[in-house]
């Protein structure tokens, strides 16, 4: 299987699978607990269909979107996600470039592989930092001050990691960074040996946002342990507060499901949210944020920008979060699958294919601009229980 046969989601899947020591796909394809949240995240876009109009001169079609502040050529873009180099030796070097191929923004996390500001100088699309609240407060302002003097358009405050998801695969294979494996997990990296050859002649794992304030070289740490000794469990609003006022520029919180929480983002001064249960990858039984977007639109809507990630696979569903009210949608896995099999050719390649299945949706649909999307191109289905607000006129 070459990157050329690959067609959709699970294609990237199933090569990066074949790449991938195991417990390296296993960090990136696993959720926490049994899984629950994470399957349900995409079947939550089975509950409800979409409802085409037909006959509306469809030849050109225009998929841009503006959402905090920035336009992006089309309404998806690569959520940030840790430690990318250990996925392919290009990390986020490939998914800027990619995303900047198709003008759309990416996200770099605080657990990222190659610097805020080196990505910011190379490229010239948006770019958003994903921040993770430490304990340590000096590394919390250093991490601020470089964002802003990078010229970093939007900052996403994470928030629903307040703790580490119980992420049973990782336990089992011992993934952690940089490595301290299990037996098993050891043998899986002997049967993937080119993977091993590329990552010893390339370029240094590094994690460039925190290793002028961590130690990295003492030793392995675990996701889990990153999340539960070094991230501030005792964040609270009055702390997201001061950050949006130091900011002063967008900033939105990744992570927030609840209207109550959608509102008071809204009072502190955030000018996005994006619903998200982090992939699954946190608490699982959490709900997925398709189901939960309408309550949300309708609650904060008219006050800031809303966003969902988790789950998407397809063009298809990211009309269906389009017509509810989202403003754009956040990828992580879609991207994540074909950087490991491909690098930069790989994310472009899906980037490309995704762009494909959305502009032959839009004509299927009888829309040329996303703004013409609404609730009454969606319906859901009656066992699906009611949503009422999902059942109305154009948002
Ligand atoms: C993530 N995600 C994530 N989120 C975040 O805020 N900071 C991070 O460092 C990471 N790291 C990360 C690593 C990996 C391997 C994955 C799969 C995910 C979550 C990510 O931004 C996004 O919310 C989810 O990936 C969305 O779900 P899908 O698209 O993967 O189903
Ligand atoms: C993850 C992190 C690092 O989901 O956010 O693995």
């Amino acid at each position: 299987m070459r990157l050329k046969d690959c067609h959709n989601f699970h294609d990237f899947r199933r090569l990066a699978r074949r790449r991938l020591p195991g417990p390296i796909f296993d960090y990136i394809d696993g959720g926490a607990d049994d899984e629950v949240t994470m399957a349900e995240n995409t079947r939550a876009f089975d509950r409800c269909d979409l409802l085409p109009s037909v006959l509306r001169g469809v030849s050109e079609v225009d998929m841009s979107v503006m959402v905090m502040g920035q336009k992006l050529d089309m309404p998806v873009y690569c959520s940030p996600t840790a430690l990318q180099r250990l996925f392919h030796h290009q990390g986020e070097r490939a998914v800027a470039a990619a995303a900047e191929k198709f003008g759309t923004m990416f996200g770099v996390s605080s657990l990222g592989t190659v610097s805020l500001e080196e990505l910011r100088k190379r490229h010239r699309n948006p770019q958003l930092y994903q921040f993770y609240f430490h304990r340590d407060r000096g590394l919390n302002m250093a991490m601020m001050q470089h964002a802003k003097e990078a010229g970093v358009e939007v900052m996403m405050l994470t928030v629903d990691s307040i703790t580490g998801g119980n992420r049973e695969r990782d336990l089992r294979t011992g993934f952690s960074i940089p490595f301290r494996l299990t037996l098993g997990g050891m043998i899986q990296f002997a049967i993937k040996p080119m993977w091993g050859i590329n990552y010893v002649t390339h370029e240094r794992f590094r994690l460039p946002q925190l290793d002028a304030h961590v130690d990295m070289s003492g030793g392995t740490s675990s996701i889990g342990a990153y999340f539960t000794e070094m991230l501030d469990p005792s964040m609270t609003w009055d702390d997201v507060t001061r950050m949006v006022r130091d900011w002063n520029g967008h900033f939105c919180l990744k992570g927030v499901m609840t209207v109550e929480d959608a509102l008071r983002a809204a009072e502190i001064g955030c000018t996005g949210i994006v619903l998200s249960n982090h992939g699954g990858r946190q608490l699982d039984g959490s709900r997925a944020p398709m189901d939960q977007l309408a309550e949300i639109v309708d609650a904060v809507g008219d006050r800031l920008d809303v966003m969902m990630d988790s789950g998407i696979q397809r063009g298809t569903h990211v009309l269906k979060a389009l017509s509810l009210g989202a403003k754009a949608v956040g990828i992580g896995r879609w991207y994540l699958y074909p950087l490991a099999a491909a690098g930069q050719a790989g994310v472009e390649r899906a980037l490309g294919l995704l762009r494909a299945e959305i502009e032959r949706d839009m004509k299927l649909m009888g829309v040329t601009r996303i703004d013409e999307l609404g609730r009454h191109n969606l319906r859901y289905r009656a066992e699906a229980g009611s949503l009422p607000s999902a059942q109305g006129t154009a948002a």
